[in-house]
């Protein structure tokens, strides 16, 4: 998210400018209102597939309106550091997100929150030595406050989001490290800021009070590290919807500090919507919302007790056309291979030849397939595969018995039977799709290596299961070409 500079028009542009200030502030308000209306459009055009792409329009549309307004207010003040500020900013952001991959989408998404974050503090820090808007006397106290709350959410998104990112990349490990005693540290650490917040309020204007901002801006650095340290494996995907609502927050927060009302109305809108996208995360993996954003609270952090033994059978392609040609019902469960492989255009190519042939075929998604929300939705959508054949999760597992044949496609822990069988397993309660239950398996990957979280499957040794080794993508085009000869 942009930071946006102190909004109010009174503020922005010198008073001088006479009969021109209340223009300036009626066109600044206009716009703050309009974007702040676009951004709600978005919200809502994301919230299904049809309407996508309509809402990533008024998001762009409502963040262009809110960049020139805040350009506009500061056009008095000075015009070239805005531009020094703004025009590299758009080039880094624009090839970043042009060379990024989908599958190194949520790494992005972590650096950026790590940005807001860290954005959030140096306003807050900066609010404290110069604070730039007017406080009305008697507010110091809620200014105070303010700074207080907005850098310390800022530094606790600053660092997790900066670790979240580190784990996704793969540069630290993905499993949980769960410090002994490590809800009293968070405690001790909390109850310490809560002390340097009372420290902070009663230290006045700057240069007091900056020993508790910093010494608080410390110890939250801490405490965002220490809640991302404890969350590994099959849990990253709450942790980083948990940072996206925390960096709205933060942002809510830098707003309050900067009476920007479009940063407060933005940064909520995020800080809320991010906030139910993770509970909606948690319910559909079976975790608690308190034991993630409190950083594994609750978890036993779990290593699986069971060994996996048994033997794996092959399949071959032919092996694989036969199985399909045989098939009534066929059901795709594709995940993160699918995504690397970029399968999902030869796919859809098998989906229309199958369905030719009288099948019926539909693809069951689970909600953290892949590495990012509705990331294979959107792989399937590109592909141009009908919404109407794509089911979540809850919508199919119960079709799995009546099911002949299953095809999974680059999936590892979404259809692991362990995280129902081994109560010790570290996914143990995610709910996943139940595939064994149907008539035959077949599993199409590379070779026997686990999957995100980094655990064994079953699945793999079941009697209805048969492997199909290879590259997704080469192993599709070869199951096109026999369909079709
Ligand atoms: P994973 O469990 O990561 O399994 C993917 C499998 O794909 C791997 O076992 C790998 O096995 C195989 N693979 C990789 N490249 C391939 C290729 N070119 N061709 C064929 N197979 C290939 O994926 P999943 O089942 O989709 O589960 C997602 C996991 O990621 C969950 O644990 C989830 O919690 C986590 N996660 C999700 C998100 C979101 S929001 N969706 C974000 C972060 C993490 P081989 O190496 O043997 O081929």
């Amino acid at each position: 998210m942009f930071i946006l500079a102190e909004s109010p028009a009174a503020q922005l542009v010198s008073p001088e400018s006479g009969g021109n200030l209340a223009l300036h502030q009626s066109l600044a308000t206009i716009a703050y209102v309009a974007a702040a209306v676009l951004f709600i459009f978005s919200l809502g055009g994301l919230a299904n597939q049809e309407s996508a792409r309509r809402g990533n329009l008024y998001g762009i549309a409502g963040m262009i309106l809110a960049i020139l307004a805040t350009v506009y207010g500061y056009m008095q003040a000075g015009f070239a550091p805005m531009i020094l500020a703004i025009v590299p900013a758009v080039i880094i952001g624009a090839i970043l997100a042009a060379r990024v991959p989908m599958t190194g989408m949520p790494e992005l998404v972590a650096m950026l929150h790590s940005f807001v974050g860290l954005a959030a503090v140096l306003v807050g820090i900066s609010s404290h030595i110069e604070p730039g808007v007017h406080v009305e006397a008697g507010k110091e106290l809620v200014h105070a406050i303010e700074i207080f709350i907005g850098v310390f959410i800022g530094a606790v998104t600053f660092t997790g989001s900066i670790l979240a990112f580190l784990k996704l990349r793969g540069s630290v490990s993905g499993t949980p490290v769960t410090l002994p005693g490590r809800h009293w540290i968070n405690l001790s650490m909390l109850v310490g800021c809560g002390l340097l917040g009372v420290w902070f309020c009663q230290s006045g204007h700057y240069p007091g009070g900056m020993l508790p901002l910093l010494l608080m801006t410390l110890i939250a650095c801490v405490i965002g590290v220490h809640i991302v340290i404890a969350i590994g494996g099959a849990d990253m995907p709450v942790v980083v919807s948990m940072l996206n609502s925390y960096s709205g927050w933060a942002a809510a927060a830098a707003g309050f500090m900067l009476k920007n009302h479009l940063l407060i109305v933005t940064g909520a809108l995020v800080g809320s919507s991010g906030a139910i996208l993770s509970y909606i995360m948690c319910a559909a993996m079976n975790r608690s919302f308190l034991s993630v954003i409190l950083g594994g609270f609750g978890t036993s952090g779990g290593t699986s007790s069971q060994t996996v033994e048994g033997t794996v059978t092959e399949f071959s392609v032919e092996d694989t056309v036969q199985l399909l040609r045989d098939a009534k019902q066929i059901v795709i469960v594709p995940g993160y291979g699918m995504a690397v492989a970029q399968a999902q255009h030869s796919l859809a190519e098998v989906v229309k030849t199958l369905s030719g042939l009288g099948k019926q075929v539909r693809f069951a998604i689970h909600p953290v397939a892949g590495r990012l929300p509705g990331h294979m939705n959107v792989l399937l959508a590109e592909a141009s595969i009908p919404y109407d054949v794509v089911l979540e999760m809850d919508e199919i597992n119960d079709d799995m018995p009546d099911t002949d044949a299953i095809l999974v496609i680059g999936a590892n822990d979404i259809v692991n039977p362990a995280a129902m069988e081994d109560p010790c397993s570290p996914i143990a309660g995610m709910p996943v799709i139940e595939v064994w239950k149907a008539g035959t398996v077949v599993v199409m990957k590379r070779g026997m290596a686990t999957g995100y979280a980094g655990v064994d499957n079953p699945l793999f040794y079941k009697d209805n299961t048969q492997m199909l080794f290879g590259d997704a993508k080469t192993n599709v085009d070869l199951i096109l070409q026999q369909l079709r000869s």
